[in-house]
């Protein structure tokens, strides 16, 4: 058998869809004109266009993309939630879907019914559904309420025993949305865990998420879909490297695209005694932020070079006001060697839910010495840079410095300005 034919593959072929621009329903005008042999007015946005995808039996495949970029149509596709216009669909065996936080799961029934019901739909017996029961319950918390009718839920627990019921009952192939986002943080982590199980059993993973760092983690391969095509392909690592410096080339314009209930208005890097940043000198990061109500948030300012995990982060805990707030965090001693850094940030609630997501917010360019380079062969992980003093006495081989080698240190402990 073609890895393509396998039972768990997941094959899209040259796959289009589009929707109506303005999903509104027909109006008199367009009645007429189609009447009048005018054509209608209708206009189409391509929100998938020519999209390929190849997943064999047990391979796990990230969708990453900015909102509205396709990743949940492209999912629905695959769910067979909705149909493409043009291309081919092929998924071969039982779909376990977690694609919006209601999909699959019916409000009238109670959470118990949804369980049998989604096991028959996946072609599980009574036995089977009923022998996975009692940990679907455990992992979903709803030991309380899983003979209550699914429409009292909270959006949180129907979320919980959407992933549940998707996860445990055993499919071919797992899909899963960034619905996961509504969670808090122990049952994200806890989600993860299990997909990271599932996948050891052989099941084939899709998952779409904003989160790079749970797509790292989950996916050997990733798809990055800009405005509904394809931009690239391939191991994780390569893919997320190329989204990360994508989205810093938007940065100015990401603000407005994530339409968060924080969003950031500006930022600017003032160094204290210079005209602009300097290695090991002062700089303040000044932020204006606008949030849509009061909230109490993790600041997180994270500094990343290039493709690489942020190379520090600095997090405070702030109480932002609805509307116009600014935010100045100094940095005492700006631990970065010359050259060109990027400046990423995020806003976190208590639970870890995200107000601002991640996102790059402008380039930052740091003047210093040159930086050293390693001996042959040797790899830095991320440039940082550390002050440091030498001495060597003559005469003898190899001196044990009556000093300290290392006086510097990497002092990421961020002294917000009132
Ligand atoms: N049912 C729908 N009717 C009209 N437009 C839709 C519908 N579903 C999604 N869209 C549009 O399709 C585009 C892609 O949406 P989506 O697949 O949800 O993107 P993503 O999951 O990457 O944020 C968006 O512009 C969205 O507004
Ligand atoms: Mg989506």
């Amino acid at each position: 058998m073609s890895p393509s034919t396998q039972t768990g593959s997941v094959t899209a072929t040259r796959v289009w869809k589009r929707y109506r621009a303005d999903s509104h329903r027909p109006g008199m005008r367009d009645v007429v004109r189609k009447a009048l042999g005018r054509g209608s007015s209708t206009r189409w946005n391509w929100v998938l266009r020519d999209v390929n995808l190849e997943v064999p039996a047990g391979d796990s495949v990230g969708l990453i993309g900015l909102n509205g970029s396709g990743k949940s149509t492209l999912l629905k596709i695959l769910a067979g939630v909705t149909q493409p216009n043009a291309g081919l669909v092929d998924v071969r065996g039982r779909v376990g879907a977690l694609i919006e936080v209601r999909a699959g799961i019916h409000p009238d029934l109670t959470g118990r019914e949804n369980t049998f019901f989604y096991g028959t739909v996946l072609g599980l017996t009574r036995q089977e559904v009923a022998a996975r029961f009692d940990q679907i319950v455990d992992f979903a918390e709803l030991s309380d309420a899983i003979d209550r009718q699914v429409k009292f839920y909270s959006s949180g627990m129907q979320m919980r025993l959407g992933f549940a019921i998707a996860a445990f009952l055993e499919p071919d192939i797992l899909l899963v949305d960034e619905a996961l986002a509504v969670g808090d943080v122990g049952f994200q982590q806890r989600c993860l865990e299990r997909m990271k199980y599932v996948l050891s059993q052989g099941t084939t993973l899709l998952y779409v998420s904003h989160d790079m760092a749970s797509v790292e983690s989950l996916c050997r391969r990733a798809v990055w879909l800009d405005d509904g095509i394809m931009r690239a392909e391939g191991p994780t690592v390569d893919v997320l490297a190329g989204y990360r410096v994508g989205l810093e080339k938007k940065a100015a314009r990401l603000a407005e695209l994530l339409d968060d209930p924080v969003r950031l208005r500006s930022f600017e890097a003032v160094p204290s005694d210079s005209s602009s940043p300097e290695t090991g000198r002062p700089v303040t990061f000044v932020l204006s932020l606008d949030a849509q109500l009061d909230a109490e948030v993790d600041l997180c300012i994270g500094v990343s070079e290039g493709p690489a995990q942020p190379i520090f982060t600095l997090t405070r805990r702030l109480t932002l006001r609805s509307g116009p707030n600014e935010v100045r965090c100094l940095v005492d001693n700006l631990p970065l060697p010359w050259g060109r850094y990027y400046v990423w940030m995020g806003a976190f609630d208590e639970r870890g839910t995200s107000r601002m997501r991640w996102h790059p917010a402008a380039p930052l360019d740091v003047q210093g010495p040159p930086r050293q380079p390693p001996p042959r062969g040797v790899m830095l992980l991320s440039p940082v840079h550390v002050s440091a003093s030498w001495r060597t006495r003559e005469g003898a081989g190899v001196a044990p410095s009556p000093f300290p080698s290392l006086n510097g240190r990497v002092d990421a402990d961020p002294r917000p300005v009132p």
